[in-house]
């Protein structure tokens, strides 16, 4: 985020030599200006991403879009994490995994089997499911999946900006609330809970009556 929010005192906390593994500009030593250069780096790929139509259904466009986002600062750029975390496949299963997810959403895009959001809203559990990247995962995989939605004729997703109250029988965690047992939200893999709090911000006509 741009850090007209950012607490000064965070932003001028030095990095910990742990936290500078991997960091490639020499110059940076606080969060603040770490914070400005990932910030930097994510804004030239995004223009990159939406100068044209892109195919997101593609595991070598996936990873070039991670690269993109943070090749001017991280020695991880684009490559898939080796080891594992608190969320996330097993390392060695990420390749095979993507290409699955690809594969799923391209037959869903083919087969009209859900309504174009929703199409990118199951892509985007998939991929928070899988998480790919020692880091940089939930910023790629917002911007992957505001890329398909447009890829799909849609508007960006919001990610859980300013909600308007009158929207409020329409949050999510209202939509789940009457979701039938044996619903389309049980049929979800387990982190969809977190799913629907990023979904949180969407315009009306595009929140999803999955959770
Ligand atoms: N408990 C959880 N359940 C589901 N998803 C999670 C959970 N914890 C983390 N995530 C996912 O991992 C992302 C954070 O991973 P990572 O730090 O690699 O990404 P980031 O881009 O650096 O962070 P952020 O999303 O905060 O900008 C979240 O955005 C979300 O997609
Ligand atoms: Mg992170």
């Amino acid at each position: 985020m741009i850090d007209i929010f950012e607490d000064q005192d965070d932003a001028s906390t030095p990095l910990t030599p742990d936290e500078k593994k991997d960091l490639l500009p020499t110059y940076i030593m606080t969060r603040g200006e770490l914070n400005r250069a990932e910030q930097r780096n994510i804004f030239k790929a995004e223009r990159w991403a939406f100068a044209r139509r892109r195919n997101v259904l593609d595991e070598d466009f996936l990873r070039d879009l991670h690269r993109r986002m943070f090749n001017e600062v991280w020695g991880w750029a684009g490559k898939f994490r080796l080891t594992e975390r608190n969320i996330g496949i097993d390392a060695l299963q990420i390749g095979p995994a993507l290409r699955m997810m690809v594969g799923d959403t391209k037959a869903q895009i083919e087969f009209k089997s859900y309504s174009a959001d929703e199409i990118a809203a199951r892509f985007h559990v998939r991929l928070v499911a899988i998480h790919p990247w020692p880091n940089g995962n939930g910023r790629h995989d917002r911007l992957a999946t505001d890329l398909l939605a447009v890829q799909l004729g849609r508007d960006r997703f919001a990610w859980g900006r300013a909600v308007r109250s009158h929207d409020a029988e329409r949050h999510p965690q209202e939509l789940h609330r009457r979701d039938p047992p044996g619903g389309i939200r049980s049929r979800l893999p387990a982190d969809a809970r977190f799913h629907a709090r990023r979904q949180r911000g969407l315009k009306a006509s595009q929140r999803l009556a999955i959770i």
